[in-house]
């Protein structure tokens, strides 16, 4: 039974989202509502249909079909409609900050110009502000099944938008893909002033996470989970105060956990590590980011203390100055305090 009052808590509390790629918050209704604008057809017939086809059982599985419904996305009113309507998400799930990852070479591959991207979903960042109240960062994430000069060409054509870029980051097949193949991308992009952060340990080993912290020297981690598997690692992880971005609901469409009882949050939680929670690509994977706190919850059996340290390592994890986290941090305890 849904338990209203865990509800009520957490969309009381003041959260980040961390961990968020647009193109992954295309629910099937936008989709069909674009492809008839943009006069293109679709690759299911009916939303239903379309819905039926998110059964995965690995990372590709998905990666197929979210590239695929990605190609609808044409204009920037695409880009700023789909952002827009993640932030009303976001907003009735008491959010109120997401630093979103968009990848560029998804559209720039079909022909889309970086700039139709990048111009919807600022509008959509500055009018989210300017309405909602909900601020948010842009992270330009390379594709990893790529290669390096593709990833280069990529930064060169954002240099226009440098300043309202947050970042840098690294998706999509993680095996086979390791961070170091992008190391000297990913060290132009923090000379250009970029923070700096890679998906690893989803499906990649432990090696990739050492990588990540030893050569790339991340501002954070994407996901992370199989660092669990390296108690040095961990060490590591834990001294840095590195944070991770937990996708639960992500991990459990993808086969990542098999059921969310086994979800390694709460062990992260009490090892110390800095763990987040978000909703990755929350179209395809059943919740968006309440749902993964609610649900994560229950199946861990999280006390409220537990659930306000997610929310503030939340905002100790993003990249808003230090003046903003101090206030938020202070909201969430504020938060916490009157609802327990
Ligand atoms: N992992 C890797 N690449 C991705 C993901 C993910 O969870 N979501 C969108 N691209
Ligand atoms: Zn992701």
């Amino acid at each position: 039974m849904p338990d209203d009052s865990l509800a009520d808590f957490v969309r009381r509390l003041p959260k980040a989202e961390l961990h968020l790629h647009i193109e992954g918050t295309l629910e099937p209704e936008l989709m069909f509502a674009l492809a008839r604008r943009n006069g293109l057809s679709t690759p299911y017939p009916t939303v239903e249909a379309l819905r039926a086809a998110y059964a995965f059982s690995r990372l590709q599985d998905f990666l197929d079909i979210y590239y695929q419904g990605a190609a609808v996305l044409l204009t920037r009113a695409d880009f700023h409609d789909l952002a827009i309507a993640y932030f009303r998400r976001l907003a009735a799930d008491g959010g109120v900050h997401a630093e979103i990852f968009f990848d560029p070479q998804t559209h720039t591959y079909r022909g889309v110009p970086m700039a139709e991207a990048v111009e919807g979903l600022l509008s959509a960042m500055d009018e989210a502000k300017a309405t909602l109240g909900v601020t948010s960062g842009l992270i330009l994430s390379f594709l990893r099944h790529l290669d390096e000069a593709d990833a280069f060409a990529t930064l060169e054509q954002a240099r226009p938008w440098l300043s309202r870029l947050t970042g840098v980051g690294l998706d999509s097949s993680e095996l086979g893909h390791p961070p170091a193949k992008f190391a000297r991308v990913l060290a132009a992009a923090r000379d250009l002033g970029l923070k700096v952060m890679v998906h690893a340990g989803e499906e990649g080993p432990p090696a990739y996470v050492w990588e990540a912290v030893d050569l790339i020297a991340v501002d954070r981690i994407d996901h992370g989970n199989r660092a669990l598997e390296d108690p040095a690692l961990v060490r590591r992880l834990v001294a840095d105060g590195t944070t991770l971005t937990v996708c639960p609901l992500s991990n459990l469409k993808l086969c990542v956990v098999p059921d969310l009882a086994a979800h390694p949050l709460k062990r992260m939680l009490d090892l110390g590590l800095a763990v987040t929670v978000n909703s990755d690509d929350p179209a395809y994977f059943g919740g968006y980011l309440l749902e993964n706190y609610v649900q994560t919850a229950q199946a861990l059996d999280l006390t409220r203390g537990e659930i306000a340290r997610l929310a503030r390592n939340s905002f100790s994890g993003s990249f808003l100055p230090d003046a903003d986290k101090a206030r938020w941090l202070a909201a969430v305890d504020a938060a916490a305090g009157e609802l327990t």
